[in-house]
């Protein structure tokens, strides 16, 4: 069933029937007014490509690595909490379909099933994403059983020092399980770039800062030692009124100054979006909503079949492009427009019925 899907927009429209409204608008939802939501796609439709021609495609490579691993292409798997809400597999979903294609889930400190039944659950190198729920004693203790599981890095997410107000889900009554479940919430408000050191240091491997939206935090996070930079706006879910994660990118990387590896969310739905991203200095890219709704339509094999689709957009965009790797990929394929209409989550669909699906 799940390999039948022939683009990911179909996968969309069967997660939209199968998710009650109220799970829909957790997992599609963002804070406030959703302007970050739209600025996430609005700063990716406004880039366009310039294609050179008369090279020889015909064979392309959209691989890439990241931590020494390989990626079959450049786009892992954000963290998602509560994913068991979404599928019931949960974040198992995420890891089985992460090791049959060939990239690197996230996983979040607070989906089901436990971090290390994720671990055990399918082959492969997996991030450990951690909230800070517990002092110092209990953060060592979820570090250790991360390390334990065999995670490979740890991803410290620091753009949500308190809850983002998301009026979907307060008009719907809806919480999330993990927010329901979760004990010591207020504790993500008291991280300071001491407690990082001090986490990044208890961990001991790649350390990721996973949130990060100016040079500013970009210089002070390389000071301390920081391997990887993953500008986020949490999807638009916590701060409104943020730039886009795109125009965001180009001010990161030149502070970064090749000192970090760069990781980016935020709005990406398409292979084209990835191209985007890599051209402006990205390293890969991670989806969330859409790995939210592929697990939706067909749990680990819509998933596996989402992941197929956005390897075929891109290796049909590299050749469309001139290129045959993304090692020969510069910010001189791309430049500004005015994006052709409205930004939402859904503009980079053209054929919805209602050009969106709520
Ligand atoms: C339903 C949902 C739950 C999320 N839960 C977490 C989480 O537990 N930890 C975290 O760091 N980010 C979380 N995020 C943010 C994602 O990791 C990611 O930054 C964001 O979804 C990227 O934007 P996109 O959805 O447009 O791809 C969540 C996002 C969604 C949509």
């Amino acid at each position: 069933m799940a390999a039948e899907f022939t683009c990911n927009q179909e996968i969309i429209e069967v997660a939209r029937r199968n998710l009650t409204q109220d799970v829909w608008d957790y997992l599609t939802g963002a804070a406030e007014s959703e302007t970050t939501l739209r600025r996430n796609r609005y700063a990716l439709d406004k880039l366009a490509f310039l294609p050179r021609v008369c090279r020889d495609v015909s064979k392309v490579d959209p691989s890439s690595t990241f931590l020494g691993h390989k990626l079959r292409i450049p786009v892992m798997l954000a963290p998602i909490g509560s994913l068991q809400a979404i599928h019931e597999g949960g974040g198992a979903a995420s890891c089985t379909a992460a090791s049959k294609f060939g990239t690197i889930p996230m996983i979040s400190s607070i989906t089901l099933p436990s971090l290390e039944d994720c671990a055990k659950s399918a082959e492969g190198p997996k991030i450990f994403q951690l909230y800070v729920r517990g002092d110092k004693a209990w953060i060592r203790d979820i570090l250790g059983r991360a390390k334990a599981a065999g995670y490979t890095a740890l991803a410290l997410t620091v753009d949500s020092a308190v809850y983002g107000i998301r009026e979907r889900q307060l008009m719907n009554a809806y919480q999330p399980p993990s927010v329901k479940a979760q004990t010591n919430r207020h504790l993500q408000s008291a991280i300071t770039w001491e407690l990082m050191d001090w986490i990044k240091a208890e961990w001991g491997g790649p350390f990721i800062l996973k949130g990060v939206a100016t040079a500013v935090d970009t210089k002070m996070a390389i000071e301390r030692g920081v391997d990887i930079i993953y500008v986020s706006n949490h999807g638009g879910r916590q701060l409104d009124h943020c730039l886009g994660a795109m125009e965001t990118l180009p001010t990161v990387v030149a502070a970064a100054a090749g000192k970090a590896k760069i990781l980016i969310d935020g709005g990406f739905v398409r292979g084209s979006d990835v191209i985007k991203a890599v051209a402006l200095g990205a390293d890969a890219v991670l989806i969330g909503r859409l790995q939210g709704w592929a697990l939706a339509a067909g749990g680990a094999d819509g998933l596996l079949r989402c992941l197929e689709l956005l390897e075929r957009e891109i290796t049909n965009t590299l050749a469309l492009l001139g290129l045959v790797s993304f090692k020969e990929l510069t910010k001189d394929y791309v430049c500004q427009v005015d994006p052709l209409g409205p930004c939402h989550e859904m503009s980079a669909f053209a054929h919805l019925p209602n050009g969106r699906l709520v």
